[in-house]
């Protein structure tokens, strides 16, 4: 769903979108071989794209930000957001640069997913792109950490769009920092919630959420809701006063396809918290939601 029927704020998410070419083998090639895969399909990627994705099949109103250049790579891409109904009005058409193109292995052995994405030139959206969203229009912001500084600066509009405007009528905003690259750090200061990645927590040396989140409670601002998905061991989250939340994986029958699983746990937790749900309740609707998405091919079915 694009617009919401009769008014209904949208959420938006800022960040990637790329093509993933992915090849399921029955068990992860050796390097330097030279086999055959079970299937192999194109599917639009990314990690904000595909938590559009889930919050379309979720039924929430949503719209993508982020680059694309003209080609075969963007049509496709294109055609896909609108099959989904996500709205594309915010994406940023490039004249120069290629589509980021991701090659990906599954693993139906063991569900596993192995990326390899060539983040071409393709600029990323800035402030000034931004600065043409119509903020009345959305309830919540989600950006997925890639140019910090510009994003910073996004979300410091929001910030001061909302310090007009009562409590209920303010967008919330979060940010996903997975890439444990140092100029994202800086993000981790800002949303009402911080999603933090198990790849981020162990570049830091942590070796659970919960240590994750305890440790790095210093870098996020007052007030914001920390959170960490771990696989199959679940997610943590830590409350503004520090209280500890932990949920465990919902595992599926069959692992047989984790590419995505993150972004679906972040979509997942987003629409709940968006609707008012608790923390518990939202952390455990984004791990039900994600670990169907690990029992299944794509994203169909896990609604
Ligand atoms: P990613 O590596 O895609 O960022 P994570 O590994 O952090 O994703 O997992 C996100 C969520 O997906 C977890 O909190 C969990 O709910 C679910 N999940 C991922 N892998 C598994 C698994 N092997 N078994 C059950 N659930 C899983
Ligand atoms: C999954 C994903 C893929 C993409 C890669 C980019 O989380 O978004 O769709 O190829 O990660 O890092």
């Amino acid at each position: 769903m694009a617009a919401g029927a009769g008014g209904e704020k949208r959420i938006l998410c800022v960040g990637l979108v790329c093509l993933d070419v992915i090849s399921v083998v029955d068990a992860y090639p050796a390097e330097d071989t030279d086999t055959r895969c079970l299937t192999q399909r194109w599917q639009r990627g990314g990690n904000a794209s595909n938590s559009c994705t889930v919050l379309a099949l979720l039924g929430a109103p949503c719209a993508f930000m982020g680059s694309l250049a003209r080609g075969h790579a963007a049509d496709f891409i294109v055609e896909d957001f609108q099959r989904r109904g996500v709205d594309v009005t915010h994406v940023t058409w490039q004249p120069q640069g290629d589509v980021p193109c991701a090659c990906c292995v599954v693993s139906a052995a063991s569900g596993s997913r192995t990326i390899v994405l060539h983040d071409t030139n393709l600029p990323d959206v800035t402030e000034r792109d931004f600065a043409r969203v119509d903020l009345a229009q959305y309830k919540w912001i989600h950006w997925e950490a890639r140019n910090a500084a510009e994003q910073e600066r996004m979300i410091l509009r929001v910030e001061r769009h909302n310090s007009a405007l009562p409590p209920a009528q303010r967008i919330r905003t979060s940010v996903e920092v997975e890439k444990p690259r140092d100029e994202l750090l800086p993000l981790l200061a800002h949303g009402d919630v911080v999603f933090i990645s198990k790849d981020l927590a162990k570049h830091f040396g942590y070796n659970t959420a919960a240590e994750a989140l305890r440790g790095l409670r210093s870098r996020v601002r007052p007030g914001a809701t920390m959170i960490c998905a771990w696989a199959e061991e679940g997610a943590d989250a830590l409350e503004p006063d520090g209280t500890l939340v932990h949920v465990d994986a919902f595992p599926p029958e069959r692992l047989v396809d984790t590419l995505g699983a993150g972004d679906t746990f972040n979509a997942a937790v987003i629409f709940a918290l968006s609707g008012g749900q608790s923390l518990r309740d939202a952390l455990t609707f984004g791990c039900r939601i994600a670990g169907k998405k690990c029992g299944i091919h794509g994203y169909d079915g896990i609604v």
